[in-house]
């Protein structure tokens, strides 16, 4: 039911005449195409800026770089996220301090955010989980107050919006992914930093280039963290229909709601401040292992993301042995992701829908 090569099947020609321009033209690295991505998803996002590189993990890593965010400062985070966004406060050499999830949204909780900022406190990462922007507002407001730089992590949310203004256009530092399954997919890795300041766009990308911005001149340490012209051509190509998948992502999200109003499971909440993109369709139910097996049985994969918070994660344990964080360990145990993606049919969501129905009777 994940398929990445769909897509290619349906924009065929576009992306092969964009591919074969890039072949064509010898410049493969840094180069126009990845110029015009910039400028098309600053654009679209509603950021100032954007700066492209090799991941949505390298994203967030030079983004709290370029913050300066370092040894013996603290990162607040939600423990219910994908581990990259651990992993890069953790490349600083700065903690990740975990904080609990809304249960309903699965996104940071303000009232534990709360809790877990300290007098080391830089910044805040925001999770835009499953394609659902976080309570940007009150988070938003809550770092200006503490004076604390706030980075969205877009990974799964491009074209989420939040009060009418995109994921990525709220924070200092927008971080995006394009990773093959996400909702805008390049054909390997890539990703993007939108940012508000004219400084970071330029610090961004002297990181991401050996920390160079003169041949051979180079101002202090950085990567190489470059995206190449392919996947920017790949992209261009796939931003232009965006709007469109996103919007049969949402059908196929409506239609697993008609299908399945009445079963014993819970079905995600829409925070009806903004605009939920489903990168995931992601259910809870006390029963999720039956759910997937006999989902299984049938050739259908459903997944879950995640089986394990951060905090509890063999590499961040032992330093959070005390914390519990009752509502990421519950999402834990009882989530269960269903196929989507927006070639899903109708036929194959309600043969899903059906085999559900089966396991839970
Ligand atoms: C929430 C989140 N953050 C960060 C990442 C890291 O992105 P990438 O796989 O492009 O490094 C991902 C993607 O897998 C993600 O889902």
């Amino acid at each position: 039911m994940v398929d990445p090569a769909a897509e290619y099947r349906a924009l065929k020609a576009e992306i092969d005449e964009a591919v074969g321009r890039v072949l064509g033209s010898g410049r493969y690295v840094l180069g126009p195409e990845g110029e015009a991505l910039e400028r098309e998803v600053a654009a679209y996002v509603g950021a100032p800026h954007a700066v492209g590189c090799n991941s949505g993990t390298d994203a967030l890593h030079l983004a709290l770089v370029a913050a300066g965010i370092g040894p013996g400062d603290e990162v607040v985070l939600p423990a219910f996220t994908f581990f990259a966004t651990a992993e890069a406060v953790s490349y600083t050499g700065a903690t990740p301090v975990f904080a609990d999830i809304d249960p309903a949204t699965f996104n940071l909780s303000i009232d534990s955010l709360k809790s877990r900022i300290s007098s080391k406190t830089k910044g805040v990462i925001a999770v835009h989980l499953f394609g659902q922007c976080a309570a940007l507002e009150e988070i938003a407001a809550l770092c200006r107050q503490k004076k604390l730089v706030l980075i969205e992590d877009c990974a799964q949310a491009l074209g989420a919006e939040y009060q009418g203004r995109r994921a990525g256009s709220w924070g200092e530092f927008g971080c995006f992914s394009f990773y093959p399954t996400k909702n805008l997919a390049a054909a390997g890795d890539a990703g993007l930093i939108t940012t508000t300041s004219g400084d970071y766009d330029k610090v961004l990308r002297m990181l991401r280039h050996h920390g160079s911005r003169q041949a051979y001149l180079h101002e202090r340490v950085g990567w190489n963290s470059r995206l190449d012209e392919l996947q920017a051509a790949v992209l261009r190509v796939k931003l232009r229909h965006l709007d469109e998948f996103n919007a049969a992502r949402r059908r196929v999200a409506q239609r697993y709601r008609g299908k399945l109003q009445g079963a014993r499971l819970e079905l995600p909440a829409e925070d009806t401040r903004g605009k939920h993109v489903y990168h995931q369709f992601t259910i809870r139910s006390g029963r999720r292992d039956a759910i997937r097996e006999a989902l299984a049985a049938d050739g259908i994969a459903a997944s879950i993301f995640y089986p394990m918070p951060l905090h509890r994660q063999p590499a961040y344990a032992a330093s959070n042995r005390s914390l519990t964080l009752p509502a990421s360990e519950a999402a834990a145990r009882t989530v269960l992701s269903l196929p989507i993606n927006p070639l899903l049919d109708e036929a194959s969501t309600d043969r899903i829908c059906a085999r559900i129905r089966d396991a839970l009777r």
